[in-house]
């Protein structure tokens, strides 16, 4: 089966994080986000990828080239600037040929490439063939709907219209779209390849009002998107913690500490430093003697310095944290340094104007 992977989004809730890496190579459990889901494509019969994208995020195929690293066939489409869901969708798949040399004529599938999700997608893809959908739609079920996309659904599936951010009171279901979606090669024709466009804010609900089969595929599943600090923190600290699995091996392995730790075997934790999980300390870090780090996401090359406390935080390639400073529910970008005895609370930090260039794409990790 064919597929698209939509990584062409500027990610700037993700920023100051994503000014030198792209939303999808951020690190989980010590390996680019979207290995992890490309991967899980593959165990469910997906062969080949085309990335959907802008020259913006090159380095993604400095990372994974032809995909052959991974066993799947990658290709990759380019915006000249973001075209949407589904200009991007329909650019896409313009590309592609068919059997016969014709316009691309089976089924496949679209994913944004921010999701880390361990769904079963054979059984999505027989749900959709089994009730002769036009478009299915993962869902995920949340406690308050208010700030998603929400379906309107009955017991059958049937997806029979969408309420964008609705108050918590007026919503129809706790059900979002989790953006994992399976088109027919039909739904095609109905998208244009030459201006932006969203598939949420147009195709998906023009199908529902001219009554289409458009049906939603719920299954308690993991599904954790990385759109922002603290949601990359959760899908971090959930993998480190065993709520998420993935088909990608960690290349962070569990501290001797307790299970809830990841650290990479190049990382130093001295003896005296403190650290508390669930965490995830990627390669080359230093954690020194009177230190402590606590819930938080450490990428690679990271100092933390004597007497130095960080929390809650997300650390990116290369940030030194100074004897004796305080980093809360904070992000610090590329190689920023936090000077000794500085305190941060719920602060972005932006990434240093200078800094070695590392280039860790090659074993598939982040780049900055
Ligand atoms: P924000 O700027 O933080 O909203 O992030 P984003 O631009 O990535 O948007 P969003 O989180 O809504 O995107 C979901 C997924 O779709 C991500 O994997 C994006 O990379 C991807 N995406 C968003 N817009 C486009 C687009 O115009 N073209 C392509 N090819 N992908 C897109």
């Amino acid at each position: 089966m064919r597929a698209i992977v939509l990584v062409g989004g500027e990610g700037t809730r993700l920023r100051p994080l994503t000014w030198r890496t792209p939303k999808a190579l951020v690190p989980v459990l010590g390996r680019p986000l979207l290995e992890h889901l490309l991967l899980n494509l593959k165990q469910h019969g997906v062969d080949s990828v085309t990335l959907a994208m802008t020259a913006r995020a090159e380095a993604i195929r400095g990372a994974f080239g032809n995909g052959e690293v991974l066993g799947i066939a990658l290709d990759y489409a380019y915006e000249d600037t973001p075209l949407g869901s589904g200009g991007a969708i329909a650019a896409t798949a313009s590309t592609w040929r068919g059997a016969g040399g014709g316009v691309w004529n089976e089924a496949f599938l679209v994913v944004n490439g921010d999701i880390i999700t361990d769904l079963d997608l054979s059984a999505m893809l027989e749900a959709h063939r089994a009730r002769g959908a036009v478009l299915s739609l993962s869902l995920h079920e949340v406690d308050d709907p208010s700030p998603f996309g929400v379906v309107d659904i009955d017991a059958e599936g049937r997806i029979h219209r969408f309420v964008e951010k609705p108050k918590r009171e007026d919503a129809p279901s706790h059900l979002i779209n989790a953006g994992t979606w399976i088109f027919e090669p039909r739904l095609l024709d109905m998208l244009d390849p030459t201006t932006f466009n969203r598939v949420e804010d147009g195709l998906f609900p023009t199908l529902c009002s001219s009554g289409e089969p458009v049906y939603g595929f719920h299954q308690p599943a993991y599904w954790g998107d990385i759109g922002n600090p603290d949601a990359l923190l959760r899908v971090n600290l959930d993998m480190a913690s065993g709520r998420v699995t993935s088909p990608a091996t960690p290349r962070l392995t569990p501290g001797p500490s307790g299970q809830d730790i990841y650290i990479h075997e190049t990382s130093t934790i001295e003896d005296g430093a403190r650290v508390e999980g669930p965490c995830v300390i990627g390669a080359g870090c230093i954690v020194r003697a009177g230190a402590s780090v606590a819930r938080s996401l450490l990428w690679d090359g990271v100092t933390v310095g004597p007497e130095a406390q960080v929390r809650d935080s997300i650390l990116a390639t290369d940030v030194t944290v100074e004897d004796g400073a305080r980093v809360v529910r904070s992000v610090v970008a590329h190689a920023a340094t936090i000077p000794r005895d500085a305190s941060l609370e719920g602060e972005r930090v932006e990434p240093a104007e200078q800094s070695l260039s590392r280039d860790l794409s090659k074993d598939g990790a982040q780049t900055t």
